[in-house]
């Protein structure tokens, strides 16, 4: 398989079939380009980002394993390490114009003491008009290991003040560690700094945006994150624009809090994300 390497040394895979252009980095495993042939990008990028080694891409979809957020244990990253290591790149396949590509993150010796427990982290990248997303753990150790993790997706919009996501309704939240709060409504817009963990969430959402509604499905996840850093903290934000909160929301597929993943030894878990543009 050839990669091809970015003008800062960052080797990623690019895909241009009938169906869609993508390119994927093997630091993170992070998708940060998907656009189906036709249609508008999937995926936002801060054009702040300047794709340096060592540092996560500020948009696509960022790995968070395996933690989701701050860890329990002061000066381990936020969000774990996944999306800072480079992974290896397995395979690249096509079946039926759909690529797909395969990554593994073998855990490095310097992470040993972030994350001791012998795991295999492997994903899978589905790129027909959908993308599809599957991120499996398997617990290589004789004891039960548990884990948070997140598909940190990064969605664009033209307008924030003209956007909204659907399909929340009847569930729970915690916002800024307060709550849990019941979502009445079935709409939810953005008007403020939003930083939200649903629960019990049913297994699709919709995003109505200016240019269409996106589609995002999960698989294998009770939980969601809602994000948006909104005026100031945007301004506290690395590789991000000031104004880049106009233009773009996350909302992530999780397993967090308690939907976490709990696996005994030997077994697996995948966590599955799908998204499209409505037509
Ligand atoms: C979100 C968190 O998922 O990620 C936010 O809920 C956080 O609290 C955001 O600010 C971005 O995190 P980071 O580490 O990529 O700046």
């Amino acid at each position: 398989v050839t990669t091809k390497t970015h003008v800062n040394g960052l080797k990623f895979v690019e895909i241009n079939t009938d169906l869609c252009f993508a390119t994927i980095y093997l630091q993170g495993a992070q998708i940060d380009q998907f656009q189906p042939k036709g249609q508008q990008p999937l995926l936002w990028v801060s054009s702040a980002d300047d794709y340096q080694p060592g540092n996560g891409i500020r948009g696509g979809i960022p790995i968070c394993w395996p933690w989701f957020g701050q860890s329990q244990v002061e000066g381990f990253p936020q969000h774990g390490f996944a999306r800072t290591t480079t992974w290896d790149l397995v395979s690249v396949k096509m079946v039926n114009q759909v690529a797909f590509v395969t990554m593994e993150l073998n855990v490095k010796p310097e992470h040993r003491n972030f994350w001791p427990h012998e795991t295999k982290l492997q994903v899978v990248f589905e790129l027909g008009s959908k993308l599809k997303v599957s991120l499996t753990n398997t617990n290589l150790t004789d004891y039960p290991v548990s884990l948070t993790q997140a598909l940190h997706t990064y969605f664009p919009t033209s307008d924030i003040h003209n956007t909204y996501v659907s399909g929340l309704a009847e569930s729970q939240y915690i916002e800024f560690a307060k709550g849990p709060y019941a979502q009445n409504d079935d709409l939810v817009e953005f008007t403020r700094e939003t930083d939200r963990v649903y629960t019990n969430l049913g297994a699709a959402q919709v995003i109505t945006t200016p240019e269409g509604c996106i589609v995002v499905e999960r698989e294998n996840s009770q939980s969601a994150v809602l994000w948006n850093p909104w005026i100031d903290k945007s301004q506290r934000l690395s590789r991000f624009n000031d104004n880049d909160y106009l233009s773009m929301l996350c909302l992530e597929a999780t397993n967090v809090l308690e939907d976490q993943v709990t696996l005994a030894a030997g077994a697996s878990h995948t966590l599955t994300t799908t998204i499209y543009w409505q037509t």
